[in-house]
């Protein structure tokens, strides 16, 4: 896998942005099975809640675009370890994508950790499955 050109992509993505509540900067890179490569950054707002986090903007950037299915993942954030995708990011990425998707976490300070889908989120939920109501 090389992954040099979606960490550039994600690297730059961080630089832009908005993130005046928390000062925290995420950038994302997501490749799609058709090809194609999509950024994105976290975008705060006043109302706190309405923040949405990097990789749900590269995803849902994808999706908008007609892509679909999920190649690969990077998160770069400025921590070390760095900061693997939240809870929400968890479930949407694995909406699109399959548990052996490999997902590179990096860290601006040069940390990085090579991971999966699967192994950050086992047990995404499903209603598919029969339930007792
Ligand atoms: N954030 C992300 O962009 N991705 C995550 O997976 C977790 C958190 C952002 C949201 C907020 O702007 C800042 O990081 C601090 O939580």
């Amino acid at each position: 896998m090389d992954w040099e050109p979606l960490v550039e992509i994600a690297t730059a993505a961080r630089e832009r942005a908005y993130a005046p509540f928390s000062s925290f900067r995420v950038g994302s890179a997501v490749a799609m099975d058709d090809g194609s490569i999509h950024p994105g950054c976290n975008v705060e707002n006043r109302s706190f809640g309405a923040t949405i986090c990097a990789e749900r903007v590269a995803v849902t950037a994808a999706v908008a675009h007609g892509a679909r299915r999920l190649r690969a993942v990077v998160v770069v954030s400025g921590t070390v370890p760095p900061a693997p995708p939240c809870g929400l990011c968890l479930e949407v990425l694995t909406e699109f994508g399959d548990p052996e998707v490999p997902v590179l976490l990096v860290s601006t300070e040069g940390a990085r950790q090579e991971t999966t889908l699967g192994e950050l989120h086992p047990h995404p939920f499903d209603f598919s499955k029969p339930g007792t109501g």
